[in-house]
């Protein structure tokens, strides 16, 4: 798949058993020498085949932890680089979800105003959807992606086999924005994601790579001419205003993909009493996301919390709260009229609906 921007076009290639595939991978690229940023838990299971390819080379080990993403680790991860003589003509190469790639795409994008970097996305969100789009975020203080750039990998290398060992809330959590995609798309989308959900196996099926490659075209097809975020783009929030409230609102013990899972639940509820969705629309919805809802008592989240959060929402640009609604399957539209009180009995019935 290639990939066009405004910064520089990159291609992403599916490739299964990467790490067994090191020479062949590595040959795509110009580089002097590599330096790896390694996610711990995925080199703990993967210790053996990493070491292997990682060599003497340098390694940076760090710990998928929000608290590991933000602005005053930055220095830590400059100097390791810094001091270790990284030059331009040196590649960045990282194996990890969404918080390595967050630090990582950072850090390629700011130091000597931009490295090479080849990225391995491990957790099946990032397979599927951050991956690509260059946005790079980094929380500053107690706001979550407040600082950022944007900067895409040279390369991707998408290797749907790391799926295997998530673990079911963070399969979930891919699963979160897999659905939310479909939801946008057209018939043939919504039909394909359908297909897959039948499964009874969703990690292992022939529909499985399918997904994904679907997932990373729809999202394409969002950000194609708006990279940077100012217009159609602005529709995958899809479920994000309210999620990013409850996972800031959970402290982050609810996971990403499933805070977008409640919060499509709570935008489809919204959107049925504005009278914007149908009631069959939304019972058709509800039941794909009621799957997949997180086990947590989201009825113990306060909702003054979650306005708190709502509030603080970086695409906010009124004084009301502001929300994708949802009328069908690719059909969603930005409202920036979202009163408070709304929310509230809302999230009260959503929360009694709650299973
Ligand atoms: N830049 C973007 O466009 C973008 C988009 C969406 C989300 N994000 C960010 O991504 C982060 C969430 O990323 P994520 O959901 O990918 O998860 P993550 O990076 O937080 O990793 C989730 C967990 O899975 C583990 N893990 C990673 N790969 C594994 C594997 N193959 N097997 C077993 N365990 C593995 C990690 O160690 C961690 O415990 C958030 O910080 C979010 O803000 C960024």
């Amino acid at each position: 798949m290639k990939i066009k921007s405004k910064i520089k076009d990159y291609n992403l290639e599916f490739i299964e058993n990467s790490l067994q595939k090191k020479d062949e991978i590595f040959s795509k690229i110009n580089f002097r020498k590599p330096c790896y940023f390694i996610d711990k838990n995925f080199y703990d299971i993967y210790k053996n085949d990493m070491d292997a390819i990682t060599g003497n080379d340098f390694v940076v080990i760090i710990p998928a932890e929000e608290s590991n993403k933000s602005y005053i680790k930055l220095a830590d991860y400059f100097r390791a680089l810094v001091e270790n003589k990284f030059t331009r003509g040196d590649l960045l190469v990282t194996f990890g979800g969404g918080i390595l790639q967050d630090i990582s795409g950072f850090i390629a994008s700011t130091l000597y105003r931009g490295i090479k970097w080849m990225y391995f996305p491990t957790t099946l969100l990032a397979q599927s959807d951050s991956c690509i789009g260059s946005k790079t975020s980094i929380n500053f203080d107690n706001s979550k992606n407040l600082i950022g750039t944007f900067y895409p990998p040279d390369i991707i290398i998408n290797d749907a086999t790391f799926s295997k060992t998530l673990s079911p809330e963070y399969f979930n959590s891919g699963l979160g924005e897999i659905i939310k995609f479909h939801l946008m798309s057209d018939e043939k989308g919504y039909s394909l994601l359908k297909k897959y959900l039948a499964c009874p196996d969703l990690r292992d099926n022939a529909y499985f790579k399918r997904i994904i490659k679907s997932t990373l075209r729809i999202k394409y097809s969002y950000f194609k001419g708006d990279e940077f975020d100012s217009g159609r783009r602005n529709l995958l929030n899809y479920g994000h205003c309210f999620g990013h409230a409850l996972e800031s609102a959970t402290d982050f013990r609810v996971c990403h993909g499933e805070a977008v899972i409640v919060g499509m639940g709570v935008a489809n509820l919204v959107s049925l009493r504005r009278g914007i969705m149908s009631k069959e629309k939304y019972e058709e919805f509800e039941s794909i996301l009621r799957r997949f809802y997180p086990r947590f008592d989201i009825g113990k989240v306060s909702v003054d919390d979650l306005i708190y959060h709502l509030g603080r929402d970086k695409k906010r640009t009124g004084n009301d709260l502001t929300m994708i609604l949802s009328q069908d399957a690719g059909k969603q539209y930005k409202y920036d009229d979202i009163k408070e009180n709304e929310i509230r009995s809302i999230y009260n019935e959503f929360t009694g609906n709650y299973k």
